[in-house]
């Protein structure tokens, strides 16, 4: 018994510190996500449901069932993610995106060279989204040139439900706001209470289950990175081990978006100059 359980005592499912312990360790292993002691109660909300439905009457039961069984760890681990995220959000990266780094990209897709994209922790899909509408642009014709040129963008997430949301690309119409007018006239398209990505950018997007903590099935380099707002949710060795990884992924002359409170840590930070706001810069070689 730990000091948690006076806490929980109420709780309608027994659920003792133990438990939260054993879920937190097993959260960590899989994920990296650091889920503290204040946690507890988010991590009983977050699975009663699951305990409930795998015909459970305790968290203890339950604990031993997701250290036995991949399938329902792995939605144990879903559930327990935190998917916020929005069209435009910390909108300095697509300004930074569209006045430095898109005309390069252009010139270089003009010369028929190749150009790679990759959102490392999607969610749902704004961000990628997002930046596609950027890249695209506000002319049709342009447009359907660059979409049709060697370009490819990658969204990928740990939580298959935040990617089918991405793969459907369609959202809650209220999220029309984050995007500027001049995109959205283009690139989004109401569908009753919904708005529809339009399906040149969905043809663009490829939406990919991938682990950040796991080997990589990535063939090549990008050249922007993002990986925001994923790596408050981990201590620093694997916030280290990742960023390393990110900037052996990124091609020379590449860029790295961060999310507003994340900083970079460890040996990638000589491999990388600071450009901007939480953007970084690989030189080329
Ligand atoms: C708060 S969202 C950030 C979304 C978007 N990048 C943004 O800044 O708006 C964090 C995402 O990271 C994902 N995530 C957490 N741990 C992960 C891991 N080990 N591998 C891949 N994705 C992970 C979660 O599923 C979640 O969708």
């Amino acid at each position: 018994m730990t000091h948690l359980e006076p806490k929980i005592a109420n709780a309608e499912i027994p659920y003792t510190g133990r438990d939260f312990g054993a879920i937190s360790r097993m959260v960590h292993a899989h994920s990296g996500i650091c889920l503290p002691e204040g946690k507890a109660m988010l991590v009983y909300s977050r699975l009663a449901r699951h305990v409930r439905e795998a015909s459970l009457s305790n968290f203890s039961d339950y604990v031993e069932l997701i250290q036995k069984d991949a399938t329902e760890r792995a939605r144990a681990i879903e559930s327990l993610t935190t998917n916020h995220t929005k069209f435009f959000r910390e909108d300095h990266h697509f300004l930074h995106f569209e006045a430095e780094v898109r005309p390069a990209m252009l010139k270089r897709l003009a010369q028929r060279e190749r150009v790679r994209i990759w959102s490392s922790a999607a969610s749902s899909g704004e961000e990628i989204y997002s930046l596609a509408m950027v890249l695209l642009g506000t002319d049709r014709r342009e447009a359907k040139a660059i979409a049709n040129s060697d370009i490819a963008l990658l969204g990928t997430d740990l939580s298959e439900n935040v990617l089918s949301v991405g793969k459907a690309g369609r959202y809650p119409a209220v999220a029309a706001s984050d995007i500027p007018d001049k995109y959205l006239d283009l690139w989004a398209h109401r569908r009753g209470a919904q708005i529809e990505i339009d399906s040149t950018l969905r043809d663009l997007v490829r939406f990919r289950k991938l682990n950040l903590l796991n080997p990589w099935p990535i063939n090549g380099q990008f050249d922007l990175i993002l990986c925001r707002n994923v790596m408050i949710y981990f201590d620093d060795a694997t916030k280290e081990t990742l960023l390393s990884r990110l900037t052996d992924h990124l091609a020379p002359g590449g860029y790295l978006y961060i999310g507003h409170s994340e900083r970079l840590i460890g040996e990638c930070a000589s491999r990388l100059r600071s450009i901007g706001q939480t953007i970084y810069w690989k030189e080329p070689a």
